[in-house]
């Protein structure tokens, strides 16, 4: 392969062949980062679920390895987590040679046709060579599914270093199941959480759970990544988040943000339809210290119907989350990771009306715009960005809803699936300042927009069929400010 296919992202992670969903088992070992994937090497839309494996020295440019976890007799491989093991608790490795342990939910799929309802349930893998081989561990599943639970997936495990103990986080259906361990296969049930909170248009999966130190101040606070599908804000999945406090058995909500939640309501960690399944880097080197996430940069309700052939979706860039103490209470802010800037090429900048051609050899390019804000900007304003096809692709500001939108029903192919393109999509404005910024990332087919400093984010993915690269402005309120930089291919 050569990922310079007709669509191919530039920028961002895709198999090189076949289907992918969620990001699995990322964690940082003797310097590499590592990312698994859900994978089904022999078609291009979702079936029979491996572990697909790649690794990166920097979280740019990445190496494709062989597929680390086949399915067994025990199921099909679903998404799921790794950790080190430090101090071998697991007795999996050596002394010298901690393993990596993996995490995962085995899908039973005989069961599940048989009617069955404890067809997933949670086992182990392990490798002592640097994650390129992997042993399933014979006692597995470490987790049955004894109530049995529908859907009873996505482990998550974590070293909870106050109270020194594994702690694993899955879904179970409307809900998310705490456990705890010492040696990461022996498991005991420590508390539930989540039916009366959040969003539940849809079945909860793939949860995340971490400490983040509150931005400028000495505070810690938990942080509980949750992908539901459907029931995402502009339509089918999406991951919402809560924040409160882990004591080592519980969570709870912060009283702050419990006001923001109900049944109905949640807080996004992204607006877009694009954002699914996401988790972060485990054992990233504690000098480095950041919380980094990636998600898989597709939907649910179009993802086995998008256009590409070769392989199918990608992953977002890795992001480096925050968290900020604002008008609305704790809320996670997202950026591009750092690392980014070194795929810059040399900056143009402009201002007022732009109107201008993006000269790059990849088809990616990062765009940094500043606005103000007064009382007489009433109507939508922002950037289109074109070919010479016709396709259009807007992004803008609309000051009367208080809302950024994404607009991608002129950007190319959008016959393959009606729920693809209804309409615009909506993220409300977090920031109040009267200084708007935009920041963005072009792939060749996707936009991931970071407004005011990352505290609203959406991200979608488009299908033109030449590269998007002439900038035009979108309403009448000039950029006082912009930026564009062409990014080189991580792909080379
Ligand atoms: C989320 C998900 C997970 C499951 C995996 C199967 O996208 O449905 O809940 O483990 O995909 O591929």
């Amino acid at each position: 392969d050569t990922y310079d296919e007709t669509y191919r992202p530039q920028v961002h992670y895709s198999p090189p062949t076949q289907w992918m969903n969620d990001p699995n088992g990322m964690v940082y070992f003797e310097g590499e980062y590592h990312l698994f994937y859900q994978y089904y090497p022999d078609s291009n839309v979702w079936g029979p679920m491996h572990w697909g494996h790649a690794v990166s020295p920097d979280l740019l440019e990445w190496e494709n390895l062989p597929i680390a976890l086949y399915p067994d007799s025990l199921g099909w491989i679903f998404s799921g987590s790794a950790v080190v093991d430090h101090d071998n608790t697991s007795g999996l490795g050596t002394d010298d040679q901690p393993p990596l342990v993996a995490i995962f939910t085995y899908h039973n799929d005989p069961l599940e046709k048989a009617g069955r309802d404890d067809f997933q349930y949670q086992g182990i893998a392990y490798s002592t060579d640097r994650g390129r081989t992997w042993t399933k561990y014979a006692g597995n599943p470490v987790v049955p599914n004894e109530e049995p639970i529908r859907d009873f997936r996505d482990p998550k495990v974590i070293w909870d270093a106050e109270r020194e103990q594994w702690l694993m986080v899955f879904a179970a259906q409307d809900h998310v199941m705490f456990w705890r361990s010492d040696n990461l296969i022996d498991w005991e049930h420590l508390s539930d959480f989540g039916k009366t909170y959040g969003a539940h248009g849809g079945v909860w999966e793939c949860p995340d759970i971490f400490p983040l130190q509150v931005e400028g101040s000495d505070e810690t606070k938990w942080v509980l990544l949750l992908s539901i599908n459907p029931g995402g804000p502009n339509g089918g999945s999406a991951t919402q988040y809560f924040v409160g406090d882990f004591d080592g058995t519980d969570f709870t909500l912060d009283p702050d943000f419990a006001t923001e939640v109900s049944d109905s309501a949640a807080v996004w960690l992204d607006y877009g339809r694009d954002n699914y399944a996401g988790v972060t880097w485990s054992d990233v080197p504690k000098e480095d210290g950041r919380r980094i996430f990636i998600g898989w940069m597709s939907n649910w309700d179009y993802a086995r119907d998008v256009p590409t052939t070769v392989w199918r979706s990608a992953m977002t860039v890795p992001r480096t989350l925050s968290l900020q103490q604002t008008a609305e209470g704790y809320r996670l802010f997202s950026n591009p990771i750092a690392e980014l800037t070194q795929l810059r090429g040399a900056p143009e900048m402009f201002h007022g009306e732009p109107s201008l051609e993006l000269t790059t050899a990849s088809g990616a390019h990062e765009l940094e715009l500043v606005y103000a804000l007064d009382e007489s900007v009433t109507t939508p304003f922002g950037v289109a960005l074109r070919n010479a096809e016709g396709d259009a692709l807007e992004i803008g500001y609309d000051p009367e809803r208080k809302a950024f939108y994404s607009d991608r029903r002129g950007a190319g192919a959008n016959d393959f699936a009606d729920s693809f393109a209804p309409d615009r999509t909506w993220a409300p404005r977090l920031s109040s300042s009267d200084t708007l910024r935009m920041h963005l990332i072009f792939d060749r087919a996707s936009v991931e927009l970071f407004a005011d400093g990352g505290s609203t984010v959406v991200t979608e993915i488009f299908f033109p069929i030449e590269s998007l690269d002439q900038l035009t402005a979108v309403g009448d309120n000039p950029v006082i400010e912009g930026t564009s930089y062409p990014l080189r291919s991580i792909w080379k």
